[in-house]
């Protein structure tokens, strides 16, 4: 079988891949080899077969014996190693969660269940570098890709409610500790029901505005009771990068728009961070080429993958199914809030959620290393 070696499998997206390897009896299908960035030599997880020990990340003699590397190690990895191992020779499939070489002109974004033509038209030219997307991407396409695969988008906005583990482990701590401190600051006053709503409000306000170093060293201003309008890069022209990559990426992932001779689809909006844990949500405005009956566009949705499902949109409904506390864990897209909007009969809205680290993340991954076992 493969030699599949295994890289940051350790952190946050790297154990979430490990568990659905697991689930999906991936590992009966490779000798996994893992690698490691601090502890070569050590023993390696009980997933391993015949080779046991962990190897140095950055041997890169050890990476080339691999067939396939599949990393979550993170885009420094990726900046380092990767150059380095392309020009010892080595022709293996590298799989990578992290953005660094995605708009690469011979990387593919993977994401099967929508762009399998894309993957397979590239494998079959000798496509070697299978990157996965931007959470937000993925999970967007992964909802509403059957309406893009129609042909039926003139261009699409998008205001995203993006959690805490978009930026890391660390982040959601962070949070979760912000929380806490807020909690703890106005306790006893929740704790009387007679105590002034505004004097727990001014209460609260002093201590986010007195939040700092440790207590807000990741997202560097509260999250927790507030969001932030702004995720990733300030590009310079307005723009955050995670704003950017929602047009880029959908383009690149539909294997349309530059590079590809044919007309991107614009896509642009606002892309915010909430306090929600690993679920990242967002809002869809759509300018349909055409009037299509809404029926037939939850139709179409429904029966694009076997992961979607569309939200009846009643409150009931939403409340029950479409939100990151209803979804988180599961590998369910929901689809909901679908309503022709005031704007106009091809003027579509939608609200999707999707757990950032299944199908933003992990799941691309392990299955376009099935897609390279077949
Ligand atoms: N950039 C995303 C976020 C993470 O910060 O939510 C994964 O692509």
């Amino acid at each position: 079988s493969k030699l599949v070696g295994l890289v940051g499998w350790r952190g946050m997206v790297g154990s979430v891949l490990m568990d659905r390897m697991v689930e999906e009896k991936d590992f009966d299908l490779i000798e996994p080899l893992f690698f490691s960035t601090s502890n070569a030599g050590g023993q390696a997880p009980a997933m391993a077969k015949n080779e046991t020990k962990l190897q140095d990340a950055n041997d890169i003699e050890a990476l080339k014996r691999c067939d396939i590397v599949i990393t979550c190690q993170g885009g420094d990895y990726t900046n380092e190693v990767y150059p380095q191992l392309r020009a010892a020779g080595w022709k293996g499939h590298w799989i990578d969660a992290a953005s660094s070489l995605r708009m690469k002109d011979d990387a593919v974004i993977v994401l099967d269940p929508v762009n399998l033509p894309v993957i397979q038209n590239a494998l079959a030219k000798g496509g070697r570098d299978w990157i996965g997307g931007n959470c937000t991407v993925s999970c967007m396409l992964m909802g509403v890709g059957a309406l893009y695969k129609a042909g039926l988008v003139e261009w699409m906005s998008t205001q995203t409610y993006q959690a805490a583990s978009g930026g890391g482990a660390q982040h959601m701590r962070e949070l979760l500790t912000q929380y806490g401190t807020l909690n703890a600051e106005v306790k006893a006053l929740l704790d009387d029901p007679k105590s002034a709503i505004l004097e727990i409000d001014r209460k609260v306000i002093a201590k986010q505005r007195s939040l700092s170093g440790a207590e807000v060293a990741n997202f560097g201003v509260p999250l927790g009771g507030s969001l932030i309008p702004w995720i990733d890069k300030d590009l310079g022209n307005g723009m955050s990068k995670e704003e950017w990559k929602g047009m880029a990426e959908t383009n690149k992932i539909l294997g349309q728009g530059e590079g590809f001779g044919s007309p991107a689809v614009p896509v642009d909006g606002f892309c915010v961070r909430v306090g929600a844990m690993r679920c990242h949500s967002q809002a869809l405005t759509f300018k349909l080429k055409k009037d299509v009956p809404l029926a037939d566009i939850e139709a179409m949705i429904a029966a694009d993958n076997a992961w979607v499902k569309v939200v009846p949109n009643t409150k009931e409904d939403t409340l029950r199914d479409l939100t990151p506390v209803a979804v988180t864990g599961t590998m369910t897209i929901p689809v909901g809030r679908l309503r022709k909007m005031a704007m106009g009969p091809q003027y579509l809205g939608a609200f999707t959620i999707g757990d950032q680290l299944l199908w933003g993340a992990a799941e691309p991954l392990r299955r376009m290393l099935r897609i390279l076992l077949q």
